[in-house]
C-alpha cells in the first residue's frame, strides 16, 4: 500500500507533517540551511525574532537530554531583517514561516508591516504569544485581555494573503481553554494555532552539584520533551474542538518518536513541530521519526493522515466493577 504523508497547513500543501519548532536549530543561516536540506522536514520555522538583534540571557541557558530540555534563551535572535533574508533564500525550496515575538504590540505591528512590504516570499507568520523567558515580560496569552489587544492591532494591518497563526502556551484548565478560544474566535483571518510552547518556568536541578542546570531567572525555564506530551495532546485536542475547521492546529510538544506524531494527529493536529528531539539529535534524527510514523500507519492499515486525524476515541464505560478503589 502506497502511503501518503502529505498534509495542509493554512492551505499550504506539505509533503510531510514534520517541521521544526521555533527555537530548535533555526537561529542562524547555517542551521536554517540544514533544516532546508532535510527532505523529511516539510517547512522551516525561524527563531522567534524582534526588530533588532538580541543577545538574550546569560549562559548556560539551555540544557537537554534525549528525553527532555529546559531553556531560557531570552529571545536571542538575529532580527527580522535576517530572517527575511533566510525566507528569501530557503523559501525557494520549501515554505518558510517567520516566527515573531515583538516585546510590544507596536513592535509586532512594525514587523508585520515590514514583512508585508518586503519582496520576500514568506509563506506564513507565526505570532508567538507565549515566550516565557524574557524577565519582566509575562506570557501574553495568559492574559486574555492583552492577547485580544495585540490581535486587534495585528489584524488591523493589511498583510495581504500571507497566512498568520499564533503560538500558544499550554493551558491547564477548561475555563482557560474556553477563554482563549473565545478570544481567538474573534479573528476570522487567523489560520492556525500551534499548541504548545514549552511549559514555562519549570526547574531542573543537578543533585550532584546542587545547582540549577541553567543560569537565567535563578534556573527557571521552559520545559520541553517527553513530560510535556500529555499537556500538548490535551491542548491540541481541546483547541481542535473549540476552533472552526479553517483554523489548523499544529501539534508541538514531546515529539520524540513516530508514535508521538501519530498521537498528535489522532488528537487533531494537521502537522507537528519538533523541538527538544531536533535540538538533541540534529537533522540526522528526523528520518527516523518519519519512518516510524510510516511503520505505525502500515501496521494500522492507514494510508493517509486524514484516515486517523482527529479520530481519537474515548475509553468505553466500564460496567459491573464494584471495587471502589479503581
Ligand atoms: C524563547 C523561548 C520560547 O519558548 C519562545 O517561545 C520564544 C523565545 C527564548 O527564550 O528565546
Amino acid at each position: 500500500m502506497e502511503l501518503d504523508l502529505s498534509c495542509h497547513v493554512a492551505g499550504i500543501k506539505l509533503n510531510s507533517p514534520i517541521m521544526n519548532a521555533s527555537g530548535a536549530m533555526c537561529t542562524t543561516l547555517k542551521q536554517l540551511e540544514q533544516l532546508d536540506k532535510s527532505r523529511f522536514l516539510s517547512a522551516i520555522v525561524t527563531k522567534s525574532c524582534t526588530l533588532t538583534p538580541r543577545e538574550g540571557n546569560q549562559k548556560p541557558r539551555y540544557h537537554g537530554t534525549s528525553s527532555h530540555s529546559i531553556n531560557s534563551m531570552g529571545l536571542a535572535n538575529m532580527s527580522l531583517k535576517y530572517y527575511l533574508k533566510a525566507a528569501e533564500i530557503f523559501g525557494k525550496t520549501k515554505p518558510v514561516f517567520l516566527s515573531l515575538a515583538g516585546l510590544s504590540a507596536d513592535e509586532n505591528v512594525k514587523m508585520i508591516r515590514g514583512i508585508a512590504s518586503s519582496e520576500t516570499n514568506v509563506s506564513g507568520i507565526e505570532l508567538n504569544l507565549s515566550c516565557p523567558n524574557v524577565p519582566n515580560k509575562p506570557q501574553i496569552a495568559y492574559d486574555f485581555e492583552a492577547m485580544g489587544d495585540i490581535l486587534n492591532r495585528v489584524f488591523e494591518v493589511d498583510f495581504g494573503t500571507t497566512p498568520l497563526g499564533v503560538k500558544l502556551p499550554p493551558y491547564f484548565d477548561p475555563v482557560h481553554f474556553n477563554q482563549a478560544a473565545d478570544v481567538l474566535n474573534n479573528y476570522p483571518k487567523l489560520r492556525w494555532v500551534t499548541c504548545i510552547n514549552s511549559i514555562g518556568n519549570g526547574l531542573i536541578i543537578d543533585p550532584i552539584t546542587e545547582e540549577t542546570v541553567i543560569r537565567p531567572k535563578d534556573g527557571l525555564g521552559g520545559l520541553g520533551g517527553s513530560f510535556v506530551k500529555p499537556t500538548a495532546l490535551a491542548n491540541v485536542r481541546t483547541f481542535r474542538k473549540l476552533l472552526p475547521s479553517h483554523v489548523d492546529v499544529i501539534g508541538c510538544g514531546g515529539v520524540l518518536r513516530g508514535m508521538d506524531i501519530f498521537e498528535h494527529i489522532l488528537c487533531g493536529a494537521s502537522a507537528v513541530q519538533v523541538g527538544t528531539y531536533l535540538q538533541e539529535s540534529g537533522i540526522a534524527g528526523i528520518p527516523r521519526l518519519y519512518h516510524e510514523l510510516e511503520n505505525v500507519m502500515t501496521l494500522k492499515e492507514y494510508r493517509t493522515l486524514d484516515d486517523f486525524r482527529g479520530k481519537l476515541k474515548i475509553a468505553p464505560l466500564m460496567f459491573a466493577n464494584k471495587d471502589p478503589s479503581c
